[in-house]
């Protein structure tokens, strides 16, 4: 007996907004009771900038989660908690490693209900987190959405989270058309499971063009040091100034450190679902592909294990989401259906699109990622490099202590050592295909092309451009004008610590 086909609505997933909640998120907590979380959070721009958040919160009485009525009330709660906690870790001179029971004891509460880890999860920063302007147009247009908690209060930071969600509602109908073709594959209707894949690829398509709009409004220089350094978790933050994690204070005097990634676009479910509808699979970075009998999924069989990253990072979606997608892994037939089918020309050339499509939107997010993270990486780096002992001898900013990559070493000297230590990685690294990061993200996109029925568009999806980005007037330049190669893409200053295999990422774990 074959599992049933997952219905949206049992993972309260909407057939219009996808995983972004049916019930717009609130703006705010309907009951006055938590009046000082809405506060807090509406200042929490300023209050970070003054460097008056902590002193705020420790004051902050413990409020019960009693008031919480409705899943919209409880989202809100989460995203509110959320910021205010990574604002209280990030928000100061250095890291904090405690975070108060005002912050934890609801925080914990709430995590739970939804069925989230008690950090900013992408559904706290992204899903749960915007409002439509106008209430009669369409939140798959970004020139109708608006953010409601930042941390820095500005337009970049609301464009990088409000770019993902109009992907989230453009893709919203995608999952539908996957669900619909899966059944179709069972009932041998070709000509449904073609027209689905034909709409599939469209759609993607149009996600890519929404992702490359990130450029508009999000500037990489105040990604880097402003924006991405509040995203950061607990975990493998030794470097940052968090060698053990945080503890999350209960007032019981027990607690044990507790490590979580921060908040990534890779804890989106989308991106996952067109991977397993599709029958993409993922390796452990560095591992070739194999045997095709050995690798593919079959219906009822048990799917091979994934990426150990990404699989990490479906922990960090809502439960039901998660839920979700392990189901329709279960019943994923698409893959082995046009295979079956390979002189049907036109259920191939559709699949197929749907592969070289989101392999397309892969490559422009690795444009993107040179863009906001490698190249700005290279520049921080080349500064500290020429940066007297005494300009370094200063204490650690917010900044910095996501980007130092000897942590709290205020020894001029000491960074001196570590410097010379890093540089020697680095130079090992060369050669080898760049940092963890960027290999990882390549062999993701480069996973995507493989199951191409069509030998012609697998060739041509497994083309290896000589210049990363090529083509792609955003990639940006190094500092000496001269373009990206492939092969020397690394993460200055920041090796050792994107190991994917050390389940350590760019964004969610640094
Ligand atoms: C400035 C914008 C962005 C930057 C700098 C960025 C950076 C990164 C980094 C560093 C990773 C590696 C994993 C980690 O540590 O988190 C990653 C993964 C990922 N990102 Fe982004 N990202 C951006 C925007 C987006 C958007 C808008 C999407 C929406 C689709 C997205 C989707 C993903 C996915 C799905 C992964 C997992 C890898 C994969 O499946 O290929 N990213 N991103």
């Amino acid at each position: 007996m074959l599992p049933p086909v997952p219905v949206l609505a049992d993972y309260g997933i909407s057939p219009t907004h996808g995983f972004l909640p049916e019930v717009l998120p609130l703006t705010r907590l309907p009951d006055p009771y938590y009046n000082k979380w809405e506060a807090i959070v509406a200042n929490l721009p300023a209050l970070i900038l003054s460097k008056r958040l902590r002193g705020v919160v420790d004051r902050l009485p413990v409020l019960s989660t009693i008031g919480l009525e409705h899943d919209a009330e409880w989202r809100r709660a989460y995203s509110l908690l959320s910021f205010m906690a990574h604002g209280y870790i990030w928000g100061g001179d250095s890291p904090s490693d405690r975070l108060p029971p005002s912050i934890t004891v609801p925080l914990l509460k709430v995590s739970q209900h939804l069925e989230v880890p008690p950090v900013a999860t992408y559904a706290a920063l992204c899903l749960w987190n915007f409002k439509p302007l106008f209430m009669d147009e369409d939140i798959d247009n970004l020139e109708n959405l608006a953010t409601l908690n930042t941390f820095t209060g500005s337009i970049d930071e609301s464009w990088f989270y409000l770019v993902s969600v109009a992907m989230e509602a453009r893709g919203a109908p995608i999952m539908q058309l996957g669900l619909t073709a899966i059944a179709a594959a069972r009932q041998n209707d070709a000509a449904t499971v073609t027209r689905c894949l034909g709409t599939f690829a469209e759609r993607v398509d149009d996600l890519t063009t929404l992702l490359q709009r990130m450029h508009e409004s999000c500037d990489p220089t105040i990604f880097y040091n402003r924006i991405r350094p509040f995203l950061a978790g607990s975990k493998n933050m030794a470097e940052a100034g968090l060698p053990n994690g945080v503890v999350y204070e209960d007032g019981s005097g027990t607690e044990t450190y507790r490590q979580y990634a921060g908040g990534s676009n890779a804890q989106s479910s989308l991106i996952q679902f067109f991977d397993i509808v599709l029958g993409v699979e993922h390796r452990p970075t560095g591992e070739k592909r194999g045997r095709p009998d050995q690798q593919e999924p079959r219906e009822g069989r048990p799917p091979a294990p994934k990426h150990n990253f990404l699989m990490e990072m479906r922990r960090y979606m809502p439960g039901p989401h998660a839920r979700f997608l392990g189901d329709v892994q279960a019943v994923a037939n698409i893959r082995e259906f046009v295979e079956a089918n390979r002189d049907h020309r036109p259920l191939c050339i559709a699949y197929d699109a749907c592969l070289s499509m989101l392999r397309n939107l892969r490559d422009k997010h690795i444009a993107i990622v040179t863009r906001y993270i490698v190249v700005p990486s290279r520049e921080v780096r080349a500064r500290s490099r020429s940066r007297s002992p005494e300009v370094v001898r200063r204490k650690l900013d917010l900044a910095t202590a996501s980007r130092q990559p000897q942590g709290i070493a205020y020894d001029a000297r000491g960074i001196a050592q570590k410097q010379q230590q890093d540089d020697k990685k680095n130079s090992n690294l060369k050669g080898t295909g760049g940092t963890a990061l960027m290999s990882f993200l390549k062999q993701a996109r480069d996973e995507t092309g493989e199951p191409a029925v069509d030998e012609w568009t697998r060739r041509f999806m497994s083309r290896q451009g000589r210049i990363e980005g090529q083509g792609d007037f955003f990639a940006g330049k190094t500092e000496g004008g001269v373009g990206l190669p492939t092969e020397e893409v690394e993460v200055a200053g920041l090796a050792g610590t994107w190991t994917i295999d050390d389940d350590v990422g760019g964004i969610c774990n640094y």
